[in-house]
């Protein structure tokens, strides 16, 4: 059932998510598919109707600091840790940003994929906090889409994707941030990015100070994980195959997409319009404005926070057209340019 987001969807439903529901929701980054994160039967639902594997956890949503208190181990943090999430908790949640932390026994394997720490994220968004507090103010929320496919910035990307699985869809709008939160582990003795999403690592760092370096492509892992045969992985979503639309996708640095010769059955999709002009250049075959059906731009003058929001939306739209290819322009490697690189990365891998 898709509904609109206002107080009285929002109660329908918490309510339904208080009786073992399982709801689609908005953040500010993607939409979620939320469940009560202490009723095992909802999580296995939420895992089967994204089809997605046990072995990789979910995140759990929180509407205030206090519910840490009821997933967090706190005494298997040293004192260095604790003081980074107090002040990571103090700067910049609500927001973007999950923490992943040590975890209290209580909370079900099933929503940590049998690993040891649990990943939490406090939303800022005012829709999906009111929806966590009426009901058990800890809701496991995946993002609501197919496992592997790309994350839903709209409803009726629920809609098309899941559908009649889900019980309520609350229509809350476009996600304003559009990719998915930074996961960040506090967990493990120096902090590291897991997932790179809306917080930049430069702002992270400036509360905190330097990060690990290491990018957790093939660390030593748990033993879940493991067993699963998906390579050696500390986050299970860091599979280098994610959020891929059905399409091909080249991912190229810009000297190369400029190179690449016009195909009409191709959809291009630029960073920005002065790599859209000088790629046109090169190919007088090229249609002559931005607007041309087959060409996207992310962000026309190349504002990292636009072209971050319109990523998913483009690629979804680009996916329902069926061309037979997508080249793809890499985003400069900072900021949020990082989360965007990371995105088509994991798309060209597939
Ligand atoms: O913005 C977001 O984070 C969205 C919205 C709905 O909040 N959620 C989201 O959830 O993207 P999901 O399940 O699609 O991605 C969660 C990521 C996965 O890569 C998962 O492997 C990782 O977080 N993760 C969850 N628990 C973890 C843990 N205990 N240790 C390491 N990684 C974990
Ligand atoms: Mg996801």
């Amino acid at each position: 059932m898709l509904l609109p987001l206002n107080d009285d969807t929002i109660m329908s439903a918490a309510s339904c998510l208080c009786k073992g529901g399982i709801v689609a929701f908005p953040t500010e980054t993607v939409y979620g598919l939320g469940a009560d994160v202490f009723n095992t039967t909802a999580l296995a639902r939420v895992f089967e109707v994204k089809r997605r594997p046990y072995f990789d956890p979910l995140i759990v949503h929180i509407a205030e600091l206090s519910t840490l208190m009821r997933l967090v181990d706190y005494t298997a943090m040293d004192a260095e840790a604790i003081r980074r999430l107090k002040k990571l908790a103090n700067t910049l949640m609500p927001g973007p940003l999950t923490l992943i932390l040590p975890k209290l026994p209580e909370v079900p394997d099933l929503a940590t994929g049998g690993l040891k720490t649990v990943a939490v994220r406090f939303p800022k968004h005012s829709g999906a906090l009111a929806l966590i507090k009426n009901s058990t103010g800890a809701v496991a929320a995946p993002s609501a889409n197919p496992f592997g496919y790309l994350s839903p910035t709209r409803a009726e990307h629920v809609a098309e994707q899941l559908g009649n699985d889900v019980d309520i869809i609350l229509d809350g709008g476009t996600s304003e941030i559009g990719v998915e939160s930074t996961v960040l582990d506090l967990s493990s003795h120096l902090p590291r990015i897991l997932r790179p999403g809306g917080v930049s690592r430069e702002e992270i760092e400036a509360f905190i100070g330097k990060l690990d370096d290491v990018r957790p492509e093939h660390p030593h892992t748990e033993e879940p994980v493991r067993s699963f045969n998906i390579g050696q992985c500390l986050s299970p979503g860091q599979l280098k195959s994610h959020y891929a639309p059905r399409t091909k996708l080249f991912l190229l640095d810009t000297d190369f997409l400029c190179k690449e010769a016009y195909k009409r059955n191709c959809a291009y999709l630029f960073f920005n319009t002065v790599s859209f002009d000088l790629w046109k250049k090169n190919n007088p075959r090229a249609p002559l404005n931005g607007g041309h059906r087959n060409i996207f731009i992310l962000s026309h003058n190349g504002d990292l926070r636009d072209a971050a929001s319109n990523l998913f939306e483009k690629l979804h739209c680009i996916d329902a057209a069926a061309y037979s290819a997508i080249y793809a322009e890499r985003a400069p490697d900072k900021g949020l340019g990082r989360a965007i690189n990371d995105r088509l990365e994991k798309a060209s891998n597939k």
